[in-house]
């Protein structure tokens, strides 16, 4: 912990409701980011809120679905309006439906793409303009080890979502590099949130088991990873897709 490590930052942290989204808030509030928290789930952002308000955070909660490139604007927006500058972009917000091939809908395709994939071009191309005025940015998408390695048995939607995230991340670090931003990603794998729901105890242990650190992942393992890519330390960073999964999967 490095408590000025995120003084004068502001943080934009997409699915900040739950999951590792709401660990990285809560710890970055802590190295003193001031952070704007967007997620669908009212429920999840007044927990996050909770825990900002118990720690004395600077903060800003805002209702938004990613998906809609209207709400991102306004978000980012009333972001501006309130700390007038966005210095970090966390694109952590994801859906993830367990189906298989043929169970895979319509719907389920459309919605996947549309919050994986789109959302973060919005939110990214949104942030663009300020941080080029800025001089400076630091943008962390969220990817995944299926998007490197294919899907094992979620929907073959998300492994495509994920793999196209890795692309974004290389074209916005080759894009935004010489404006004083840097565009990286992580790619998890077995960290357990709600997100894991389709996963039993027999799957976690088998696992567990199958990764070399032989255990599963955790949401502070997450956070630490994100905020070192979003701090200065990793300035000559760019374009990297950095592997978060004990072992499991290298390459
Ligand atoms: N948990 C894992 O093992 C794992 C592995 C690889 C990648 N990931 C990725 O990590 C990221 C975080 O996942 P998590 O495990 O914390 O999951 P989670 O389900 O706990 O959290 C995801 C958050 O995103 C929010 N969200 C979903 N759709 C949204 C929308 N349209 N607009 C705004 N917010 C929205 C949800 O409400 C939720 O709060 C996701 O991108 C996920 O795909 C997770």
């Amino acid at each position: 912990m490095r408590p000025d490590r995120f003084v004068d930052k502001v943080a934009f942290i997409t699915g900040g409701g739950q999951g590792m989204g709401q660990q990285l808030a809560v710890d970055m509030a802590r190295e003193g980011a001031r952070v704007v928290v967007v997620d669908i789930d009212v429920q999840g952002l007044e927990e996050t809120r909770t825990l900002l308000e118990e720690q004395n955070s600077d903060y800003l909660i805002i209702e938004c679905d990613i998906s809609d490139d209207v709400q991102v604007a306004d978000a980012i927006g009333k972001t501006i309006g309130k700390y007038g500058r966005l210095d970090i972009l966390v694109n952590n917000a994801g859906l993830l439906r367990n189906a298989t091939i043929e169970e895979t809908t319509n719907d389920l395709i459309d919605k996947t793409i549309d919050i994986n994939i789109k959302g973060i071009l919005y939110a990214i191309r949104e942030v663009t303009p300020i941080m080029k005025r800025q001089s400076y940015g630091r943008i962390v998408n969220v990817s995944s080890i299926t998007g490197k390695n294919g899907d094992n048995s979620t929907t073959f939607v998300y492994g495509a979502s994920k793999g196209a995230v890795i692309t974004i991340t290389r074209s916005v670090a080759r894009q935004l590099g010489p404006f004083g931003i840097t565009c990286n990603a992580i790619a998890p794998h077995a960290v357990m949130t709600k997100m894991m729901y389709y996963w039993d105890d027999a799957k976690k242990d088998a696992m567990a088991e199958k990764i070399p650190v032989k255990r599963l992942g955790t949401v502070k393992d997450m956070s630490n990873l994100m905020m070192f890519l979003s701090s200065d330390d990793a300035s000559f960073i760019n374009g990297e897709v950095v592997n978060i999964n004990g072992g499991y999967y290298m390459d």
